[in-house]
């Protein structure tokens, strides 16, 4: 790994499982081109799943999840020769940072970050919880203990890295100058309506295309598309914008020419949606074949995926011991204990030799 001079990158998900068409344009595939510019670390997040879930029970779904999320990561280019991909309940680092972290933020602040009362809401909870209030804490955490530079996030997470640094800027101006001010790199993209036109592609919405679907999954998926409503039949004529057939056209079908010819035909009621729609499955299936052939062969390779979040933990347990050494000696927190400790050893070594 290249790492000499680069500026580092920390960014990730919470292990929901198989990713879709809208991870893939919001945010994977910038990842796989920010990999070569930047010093990558991809945080598997699982602690964060725990502010919404903590049952026992999604607990158990979290092996799966994870190892689906990363073969996902691998099948798109993602690459752990250049970049770290680590599971962050295994750092405990990230722990003790979040709670110095929770010191320097109020309530009130918290309240106001908007992305946490939709998380409470979409996840029916009626009251608060302590955890999820505290996320974007966490998230700080995250973000500082690889000390990193820059963050790409969704639209909904540029709140969490403006906290990030109000925390960071705090906790320097308290103690000493310790982490970098990061910047948040808001995806362009935004997010990729649903196959059934709802703003979002999500999971529990049933409106996604995974990565992994077959190619008869994905021909169904589109076949079921929601389009025009008011195009009762193909001499009618039809809305292009807004009209998730044509969004997923622009964002996947490489013919441009194809995507012009079937919009303006769209328009004027000379085009079909079935036609549109064979079109489209077809562009998505190309699009996604060889995403499907790297995730077969990163799949039969046993205890492949295994090793690489191994490997990227092992490597973010360093970073995360010299940050946390820093934190502490900065606050003063490190130097009481050592005081004590060195105390401690001297009084027993006086007591053993005059014994
Ligand atoms: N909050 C992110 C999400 O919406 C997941 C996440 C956790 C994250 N820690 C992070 C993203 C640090 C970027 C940086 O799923």
């Amino acid at each position: 790994m290249d790492t000499i001079g680069k500026k580092r990158i920390l960014t990730g998900d919470r292990p929901t499982g198989r990713l879709h068409l809208g991870h893939y344009v919001g945010s994977i595939s910038n990842r796989v081109r920010l990999q070569d510019v930047y010093e990558c670390f991809f945080i598997i997040a699982d602690l964060h799943t725990l502010t919404t879930k903590p049952e026992k029970e999604h607990i158990e779904e979290l092996a799966d999840n994870i190892r689906q999320m990363v073969l996902d990561y691998l099948a798109c280019g993602i690459d752990p020769e250049k970049s770290v991909i680590y599971l962050q309940s295994a750092v405990p680092e990230v722990t003790e940072l979040n709670l110095f972290f929770c010191d320097l933020v109020t309530v009130p602040r918290l309240q106001r970050i908007p992305s946490i009362k939709e998380m409470a809401k979409n996840a029916n909870l009626s009251e608060l919880p302590f955890g999820l209030l505290g996320y974007p804490v966490l998230q700080a955490a995250d973000i500082l203990l690889p000390r990193a530079h820059l963050v790409p996030v969704g639209k909904d997470n540029e709140s969490h890295v403006e906290l990030t640094r109000e925390i960071a800027k705090r906790f320097n101006f308290m103690y000493g100058e310790t982490f970098p001010l990061p910047d948040v790199m808001v995806s362009d993209f935004g997010s990729l309506v649903g196959t059934d036109g709802q703003a979002k592609m999500s999971k529990s919405l049933g409106n996604a295309i995974f990565l992994s679907d077959d190619t008869k999954t994905v021909q169904k998926k589109v076949n079921g598309m929601f389009t025009d409503p008011n195009r009762t039949s193909a001499d009618v004529p039809g809305r292009v914008e807004g009209n998730p057939v044509f969004i997923y056209h622009d964002a996947f079908n490489p013919d441009k020419a194809e995507v012009e010819d079937l919009k303006e035909r769209y328009r004027t009621g000379k085009v079909g949606d079935v036609e549109v729609k064979q079109k489209l499955a077809k562009s998505l299936n190309d699009f996604l074949d060889p995403i499907r052939e790297r995730r077969a062969v990163y799949e039969d390779r046993s205890g492949f995926v295994d090793e690489v979040i191994y490997d990227g933990t092992i490597r973010m347990r360093e970073e995360a011991r010299a940050t946390l050494n820093a934190a502490k000696k900065a606050m003063g927190l490190s130097s009481v204990w050592n005081r004590i400790s060195r105390k401690a050893e001297d009084a027993r070594k006086k007591r053993e030799k005059n014994s």
